[in-house]
């Protein structure tokens, strides 16, 4: 098998904070100043498969706020306690080389009170959507071409959006590339324009959010046409891990669950972005269903709630409450507090998302990469939510070759 080449990787919110903690902590890999601790990938299984080295990922992005990385991963330090500054003075340099290849995304989202975006951005659906794809296509090549790349996997990790129209949601290939020729980007959500480009510049598409992108048919046609990889969606960092850890050992007992509610607390940009009920409704929708896939009980009573606490920042607290039944209809409860930071737990698995498919790309694999389920809440082409069936599966991949 061939060696993985000179890796581009594109990241679609660039200057966010999960964005910000995958390039520090690929460059601080590279210079060996911290250990791949929260690196699946780096698991003694893994190792056969020869995966690309994420020290020498060279990235990009798009972004749509002002600034600068630097300065962002200062702010992020001072208000979380994350990234020292020790790691920082040692990573600054390869934070302005990734900066310099950010280029201005563009927004569908002109909502009230919508952060300040920086020069060059386009704002708003009075355009042609495939004006925007065609330059979003652009960029990608102007990248691939500058840094003489092999090949380049785009990350979607920018602010959860809210659901793409109905009318949208049903188109299928043929129905998509229609409605990109019309005036107004209306119904569509930028989530679907990126993967759009990045499928059409047949580069694998990842998207680590709850966002529309990936799960789209015309996205998953293109990709299977294509012959690309994609992944998806929304990682799986947090409660929701340790809900689809601790589900199947309540049915492996025959332990009747009763009422499964869980109480997020976020505190960074993300959290503010999902305290606008719109973008809410596609995380709840991603967080609760992998517990209702997984207990297919009508009489369970389960709920999750996300509540904006800007004091947290990054450390985001979860709180879930369990209450089930066992013998002669005793009723018992468990309850667990997770406390964590989300962005230092999301950066190594964007990492190990990228190196998993490239290598895949390499070989030829396309569609839904079915064994990365476990590292998303609602992963595409996968029905099954228990997460050590869903690792056993990559194990599986791993044993055979990767094939
Ligand atoms: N942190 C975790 O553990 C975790 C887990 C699962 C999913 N996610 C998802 O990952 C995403 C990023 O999380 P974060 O904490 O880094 O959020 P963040 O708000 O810090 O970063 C998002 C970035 O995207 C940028 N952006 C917004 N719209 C854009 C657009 N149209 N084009 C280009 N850039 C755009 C924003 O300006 C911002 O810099 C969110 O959707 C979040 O739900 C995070």
């Amino acid at each position: 098998m061939s060696e993985a080449g000179r890796i581009g990787v594109w990241i679609v919110g660039a200057r966010g904070s999960v964005a910000l903690c995958t390039l520090a902590g690929a460059a601080a890999l590279r210079a060996g100043l911290i250990e791949p601790t929260g690196m699946v990938s780096e698991l003694e299984a893994f190792r056969p498969l020869r995966l690309a080295d994420p020290g020498r990922f060279v990235f990009g992005g798009h972004e749509i706020r002002p600034g600068d990385l630097v300065t962002a991963a200062a702010r992020f330090h001072r208000r979380t306690g994350v990234l020292h500054p020790d790691i920082l003075r040692r990573v600054r340099a390869a934070l302005r080389r990734a900066d310099a290849r950010i280029r201005p995304g563009f927004t569908l989202d002109r909502a009230a009170g919508a952060p300040k975006v920086a020069a060059g951005v386009h704002v708003g659906r009075g355009v042609s959507p495939r004006a925007l794809v065609d330059r979003v296509r652009r960029d990608l090549r102007a990248f691939q071409g500058a840094e003489r790349l092999e090949r380049v996997i785009v990350v979607h990790l920018a602010t959860t959006e809210g659901v793409a129209s109905e009318r949208v949601s049903r188109l299928d290939w043929r129905g998509f590339e229609r409605r990109l020729a019309g005036r107004t980007a209306a119904g569509f959500t930028a989530s679907l324009l990126y993967g759009w480009a990045a499928l059409s510049e047949r580069m694998p598409f990842i998207n680590f959010t709850p966002s529309p992108g990936a799960e789209h048919p015309a996205l998953a046609e293109l990709a299977a046409a294509q012959g690309v990889p994609v992944a998806g969606n929304d990682g799986k960092t947090g409660e929701t891990l340790v809900k689809t850890v601790l589900a199947p050992m309540f049915l492996c007992r025959n332990l009747k669950l009763r009422t499964w509610f869980g109480y997020n607390l976020l505190g960074n940009d993300d959290g503010a972005a999902l305290a606008d009920p719109r973008r809410c409704a596609s995380k709840l929708k991603t967080k609760d269903a992998a517990l209702t896939r997984m207990v297919q009980d009508p009489e369970l009573r389960s709920k999750v709630t996300i509540d904006f606490a800007p004091s947290l920042d990054d450390w985001k607290t979860a709180w879930d409450f369990i209450h089930f039944e066992g013998f002669l209809g005793t009723r018992m409860s468990l309850q667990f507090c997770w406390q964590a930071s989300d962005s230092a737990l999301a950066a190594p698995l964007v990492l190990d998302l990228v190196r998993f498919t490239e290598r895949s790309a390499r070989l030829g694999e396309s569609g839904p990469l079915t064994h990365l389920g476990s590292f998303f809440k609602a992963p595409l082409g996968v029905s099954e939510p228990d997460f050590h069936r869903q690792f056993a599966r990559l194990l599986a991949y791993a044993g055979a070759g990767g094939a």
